[in-house]
Order: C-alpha cells, then structure tokens, then sequence
C-alpha cells in the first residue's frame, strides 16, 4: 500500500511521484516503476545494494539485528521445536501444517522420492571426479525432460506436484552425486525412514552390509537444513526467480539456481571455510590470516565471514556454533578445526577491520565442521545446501508464477560501449 509519495525533479523541472510502498516489516521501498516513463531515466544498482527486486511474503530478515523469520516465525524457535517437512511445509503453504496435512505432504514426499531410471543412467557420462555441483546442476536440469506430466506451469496442482517432485528427489539425485564420486552403487530411498535418514542411508549404505542411521546424525542434519532452507532474495534465489520469469521449465529454473550457488561468494562458501581452515592449520597462524584478509591485494578473504545483509552476527551461525560442540560429543568426534575456528572467529570479532566493516561469522562459518562430523566430504557441502535451499527456491517460484501481475525479468542497463560507428571492410581496419 502506497502511503507517502516522494517526489523527484530533473534538472528541467519535470517532476516524478515515487510512492512509498511499506511493508509489514522492516524499511519501505520507492516505487520506481513509472521512472522512465516520467522522467526518461533508469536507475543504477548493480548488485542490488537498494533495490527491492519483487514483492514477497516468505522470509524476513532484518541484517542491523540479526533476525530471521520463515513466515513471521523466528528460524530459532523452528530450529528448537520443528523439523525440516515441516519448516518445508510452513514455507510452501505459508502455516504451520496440522497434523494431518503433515502426514500427507510427508506421504506425498515419500511417494516422489524415487527417480526416473533414466535419470541415473546420466551418471555414467560423467567422469569420476566431477565435482558434485556439477553433476547436480546437470541432471536437476535434465529432469526437464521428464515428469511432463506436472510441467504446466498455469496450473496450479501441477506446480503443487512439482514442488513436491523437487523436494522429494533432491537427497536421492544428491546421494547419487555422492555414489558416482565414490564408485558405489545407488542406493534407493526408503519409504519407512524420515527425510534425513533417508537420505543419509542413501549416502553411506552399502549393499554388503547392514547400515544403521545414527538418530544424532539424523537430527543434526535436520537441523542444518532448516536454517539453510529459505534466505529470502539471494542470489541463487533470486535468479531461480529471473529464469522462472520466462515461464521455463521449473527444474531449469531450479537448476539455474543451483549453478549460482555453487559460488564461493555464496553457498560455495562452506567448502572454502573448510579449505581454509585446512591452510591455516594452526592457531599460531590465525594473525597471518587475518593480516592477509585485510589486504586487498591479497586476493584472500577470511571465508563464512561477511554477508550481505547481517550487519551483526548470522542468527544460523549462532544456532550452528552452539549446537556444533553437542553435535562432535554425541557422535564420539573430536574435532581441532572446530577450536581453530572459534579461535578465529573470537580473534577476528576482536580485530578494528572486522569490527569497522561489521563482518560477522555467517551460516557456512560452522555448518562444514558439522558436516564433515557427519561424514560428508567437503566437495559435497555445497550440495547440502542445495537440498536444503530448494524448499525456498520453489517456494519463491511458486509465488512469483502465481502472482497474476507477474512480469519477465528485465534489467535495464547503463551503456558506456562505442556509440554508432559504420562498418570498415578487414583491409581498411588499422
Ligand atoms: N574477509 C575480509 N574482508 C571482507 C570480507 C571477508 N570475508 N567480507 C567483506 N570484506 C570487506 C570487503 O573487502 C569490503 O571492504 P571495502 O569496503 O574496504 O572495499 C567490505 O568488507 C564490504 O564487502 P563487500 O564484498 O563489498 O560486501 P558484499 O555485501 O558485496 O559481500 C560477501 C558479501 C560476498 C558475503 C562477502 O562478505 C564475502 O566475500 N565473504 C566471504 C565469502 C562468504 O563467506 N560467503 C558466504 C555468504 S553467506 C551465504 O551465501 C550462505
């Protein structure tokens, strides 16, 4: 609702109403949208430092005091008493779900877990050491060519059943990554065990042996995915909403987002904390880490520090960083990354250029160590993350497709190439 108009002026006098537009939480935004129709000029923002790319109802985060809620509800109360199906369910159907509408959308998971045959066959195109963000991007996006039975996009029941394919199929396409790195064979899901255990049984069950899921590996691994599940407007969600803007295929659409978050700048972010660690190997090298990542030209940054929008410690990090201890003591691991890295972190909140630029552990600082606890490879952390953030991928996809005002997404830009210039024949070009 528009409750304020700004008004801009060009320097001829011709003026611009901007309204106002507030949310329910947190900073209103100016609505530009008839800017060049007025006055004849764009905006500029590249990185969208103040730019509102759509209107959303999903998650809120307010980066100056560190919260995050997934539909009004603080991700630390989730974290406490609710579970992944069910964060999964509140952010897809905005309500926390009875307990029937559970069951049913727990059922309908099962009954999508499997995938096309066809589908796994894929794997044998790759090389062994393909790194899984690769195989998972690649066969994500090839489900494109399946399941056309739920492919109309206008349809509502179809984007329902999709959202559930996709949810459903991610640990069983992600364990598959998995098997083809180590040369196992895939391992099916299985319909009497939960989301997590399922998918860590497919991960480490082999067919000579007997395979037991550890409850506490189950239930960390649960709560790794509720804290990575939705992060409003990022930029792997943000551009699975650009490339379902066009209408396309949602598991293109969803592969697109994939890609983009398998940048170290991004949910990339907690394999290089791990590596990182790994370099800097001993607490007596913390201060030559830190000195380099002040440097710019360095090219180094302290990894699962920073974040675009928490100016102030990442809620996630600080649930991760208190859970991770209980998480290494019930699972009998000792882990000396996770001292070097609390020595880091305390060392760095310390130290005047992180306090200056307000760089704060973020969600990955913690979630590798708990990870690898788990007995998952650092090459697969980011595929972790995948699983998980493809609740709030679909969820930003359904609502942006039915949304009745939806429009594709076009930037504009500001040109600074060649103006107009005549074509010279190769024999006349200096
Ligand atoms: N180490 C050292 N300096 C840093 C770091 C860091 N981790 N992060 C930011 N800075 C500095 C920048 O050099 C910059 O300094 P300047 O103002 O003197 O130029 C300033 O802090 C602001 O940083 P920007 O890169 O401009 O901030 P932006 O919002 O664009 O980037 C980002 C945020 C990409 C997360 C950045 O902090 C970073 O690269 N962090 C490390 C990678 C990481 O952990 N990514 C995971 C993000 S969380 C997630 O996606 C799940």
């Amino acid at each position: 609702m528009a409750n304020k108009i700004y008004k801009l002026s060009d320097p001829s006098g011709k003026t611009a109403d901007l309204p106002l537009r507030e949310g329910s939480l947190g900073p209103g935004t100016l609505d530009i949208s008839t800017l060049n129709k007025d006055l004849g000029v764009f905006t500029f923002d590249p990185g969208f430092m103040a730019t509102a790319s759509c209107e959303s109802r999903i998650t809120y985060i307010d980066g100056e005091k560190g919260v995050l809620l997934y539909r009004g509800y603080p991700v630390e109360q989730l974290a406490e008493h609710s579970n992944f199906i069910e964060v999964s369910y509140l952010l897809l159907y905005g309500e926390l779900p009875t307990k029937q509408q559970l069951e049913g959308f727990r059922n309908s998971l099962r009954r999508h877990s499997m995938v096309n045959e066809a589908v796994l066959r894929f794997f044998s195109g790759f090389h062994y050491d393909a790194h899984p963000m690769a195989m998972l991007t690649a066969v994500v996006g090839s489900l494109s060519a399946f399941y056309h039975d739920s492919t109309d996009i206008h349809n509502p029941r179809h984007r329902e059943v999709f959202a559930h394919r996709i949810i459903a199929k991610m640990p069983t396409l992600a364990a598959a990554v998995y098997k083809h790195g180590t040369g196992q064979p895939f391992v099916y899901p299985r319909n009497d065990l939960d989301y997590c255990s399922n998918f860590l049984n497919m991960l480490f069950s082999v067919p000579a042996e007997p395979y037991k899921v550890d409850p506490v590996a189950a239930k960390a691994l649960d709560l790794l995915f509720i804290l990575h599940a939705d992060h409003e407007q990022n930029a792997s969600t943000s551009t699975v909403r650009l490339a379902g803007s066009s209408n396309t295929n949602p598991y293109a659409a969803i592969a697109a987002g994939i890609a983009t978050l398998w940048g170290p700048a991004h949910g990339g972010a907690n394999e290089a904390v791990l590596n990182m660690l790994r370099d800097i190997g001993d607490v007596k090298n913390i201060d030559k880490a830190i000195t380099r990542a002040k440097d710019k030209n360095s090219g180094f940054r302290l990894m699962g520090f920073g974040h675009r929008v928490y100016k102030n410690y990442d809620p996630r990090a600080k649930i991760i960083r208190a859970t991770c201890h209980q998480v290494l003591e019930k699972l009998g691991r000792d882990d000396p990354t996770l001292e070097l890295a609390m020595r880091l972190e305390e060392i760095a909140l310390k130290d005047d250029y992180f306090i200056e630029k307000k760089l704060y552990p973020n969600v990955d600082f913690y979630s590798g160590i708990i990870y690898r606890a788990l007995g998952i490879p650092v090459h697969m952390m980011t595929v972790m993350f995948a699983i998980a953030r493809t609740a709030g991928w679909v969820t930003h996809w359904q609502e942006m497709i039915s949304d009745p005002h939806m429009k594709i997404g076009r930037p504009r830009q500001l040109y600074t190439g060649e103006v107009k210039r005549d074509y010279a024949e190769i024999n006349q070009r200096k």
